[in-house]
């Protein structure tokens, strides 16, 4: 393995907090999709630590290098590894079973062997570029087995594991054929963190019936009596950073521009997503065309901008519900558009942060109606962003930012009717109504943002004794 600096604290995460763009400058770096590298980059910047993780796609050497300031160590993953790994075990089997089998997980058995393998190699690079005593941090449903791997070959470690999506409740965890090996992964962690308190008790609960641990509340004592705790840790975004960008002449310019392009005088809706079936796109679009058929809105005050990034092109069901929504924004433009007034605004690419924060101040009604998601950041940040204390989110009760944003108009997204009236009534919202909701979501989000989100998390860590909440 080649030289690295030896660093005392390491993250590990699937993939890198950058890609390689594979446009026509090979040489340039773009962010990695996804809540999780915009969760974590401050706080690695804050640590001064090594990213272990995939770059995305090949490249000639993988010693440790640095872009923008972070230490960055890639793993190099083959293209049977990609399919098996990333693609099969990670997002055609425990993706979809974490997500309330939203779509059908698939088991196979060789996805789950390269599983393995996968994590074993990342487990390796992380003891490898860890110095003594390091604090390690592994992040997420691709390296479940990573904890109990790093502690074999690195007992001197303090080892966290945070999970960014729902874990799933016994009856359909229990589906995995792989369950005992992945809880004994997770395991070899002092602190498991989760999105929400449900997570946390469900691991707790899984990790008593099966293995047959008890747990002293959020605390699981093992046979050689080591302690785990399993907690609950809502993450969050870098509130002033954020801010600051969406306060800056050239975001407010940009938004103005946005807003005349749209129309001027129209309602801005804005649904921003990776392309994902536990999204609910489709549905929300749905019940945008459905309020325009029932003539509740006329596209000559309302627009719909969906940006939908794309994301793991080659696993079958994301072919499919991409397929699906495009269909459907097709079908509604073609249906109730106008020379020179679509409903909808469908944008199948991803964007710089300076656009997003324009985006976020131009919409009036930010739509975020996912059927489970671990958090949901897209909420924070528009909010984050309306520091005007104007503008209504309308979120899923099953988002876990559901549980602090909860003066947004809250939906299941299984009922359409339901997603019409409450996009109607934010639409058609009190003024002082809604700033009295913004600020008070505002304030939940300044006061609890990536910051305090990481140094709970490694400040627990740090105490060998892990207090009892
Ligand atoms: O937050 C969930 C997550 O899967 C992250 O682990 C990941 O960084 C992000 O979504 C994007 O997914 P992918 O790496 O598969 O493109």
């Amino acid at each position: 393995m080649a030289e690295t600096s030896k660093s005392p604290f390491v993250v590990v995460a699937n993939r890198l907090p950058v890609d390689r763009d594979t446009g026509d400058d090979a040489a340039q770096w773009r962010a990695s999709p996804g809540g999780l590298v915009t969760a974590l980059e401050p706080v690695l910047r804050q640590h001064d630590g090594i990213w272990v993780g995939w770059p995305g796609s090949a490249l000639d050497d993988y010693g440790q290098f640095e872009v923008d300031g972070l230490k960055l160590l890639p793993i190099e993953l083959s293209s049977d590894e990609i399919e098996n790994y990333y693609e099969g075990m990670s997002n055609g089997t425990l993706w979809p079973l974490y997500h309330d089998v939203v779509a059908k997980p698939a088991f196979h058995r060789e996805w789950w062997d390269a599983y393995e393998q996968v994590n074993r190699r990342f487990a390796e690079a992380a003891a490898h570029s860890a110095a003594p005593d390091a604090v390690v941090w592994v992040h997420d449903y691709q390296l479940q087995l990573v904890p109990a791997m790093l502690r074999e070959l690195r007992p001197d470690m303090r080892i966290g594991f945070f999970l960014h999506i729902p874990f799933p409740p016994t009856e359909l965890f229990k589906q995995l054929p792989w369950r005992n090996q992945i809880l004994e992964g997770l395991l070899g962690a002092d602190l498991v963190g989760f999105q929400r308190p449900g997570g946390a008790a469900n691991f707790a609960r899984l990790v008593r019936l099966r293995l047959g641990h008890k747990n002293h509340r959020d605390r699981i004592v093992l046979d050689n009596g080591r302690e785990v705790c399993a907690r609950a840790y809502p993450i969050s975004i870098d509130f002033a950073s954020l801010e600051k960008l969406a306060r800056t002449p050239g975001v407010r310019q940009r938004a103005d521009e946005i807003r005349a392009e749209l129309g001027g005088t129209r309602k801005i809706f804005l649904g921003v997503d990776r392309l994902d079936y536990t999204k609910g796109i489709r549905q929300r679009l749905r019940a945008f065309g459905e309020l325009i058929v029932d003539g509740l809105i006329d596209v000559d005050d309302a627009v719909f901008v969906q940006v939908a990034s794309p994301s793991r092109e080659r696993v079958q069901q994301y072919v499919e519900v991409r397929h699906d929504i495009e269909r459907w924004v097709g079908r509604i433009n073609g249906d109730l558009g106008r020379i020179g007034r679509q409903p909808i605004h469908y944008l199948h690419s991803s964007y710089p942060r300076e656009e997003m924060a324009a985006l976020f101040q131009a919409a009036d009604v930010m739509v975020v109606t996912p059927f489970a998601d671990g958090m949901n950041l897209v909420a924070k940040e528009y909010v984050t962003c309306r520091y005007g204390n104007d503008g209504a989110l309308v979120l899923s009760e099953f988002a876990g930012a559901a549980d602090e944003l909860k003066q947004a108009f809250l939906v299941n997204p299984h009922d359409i009717n339901g997603m019409r009236e409450a996009m109607l009534a934010a639409m058609r919202a009190d003024p002082h109504d809604l700033s009295r909701r913004m600020r008070a979501m505002r304030k939940q989000v300044r006061e609890n943002d990536i910051d305090s989100w990481a140094k709970n998390f490694l400040s627990d860590l740090a105490g060998r004794e892990l207090a009892s909440a």
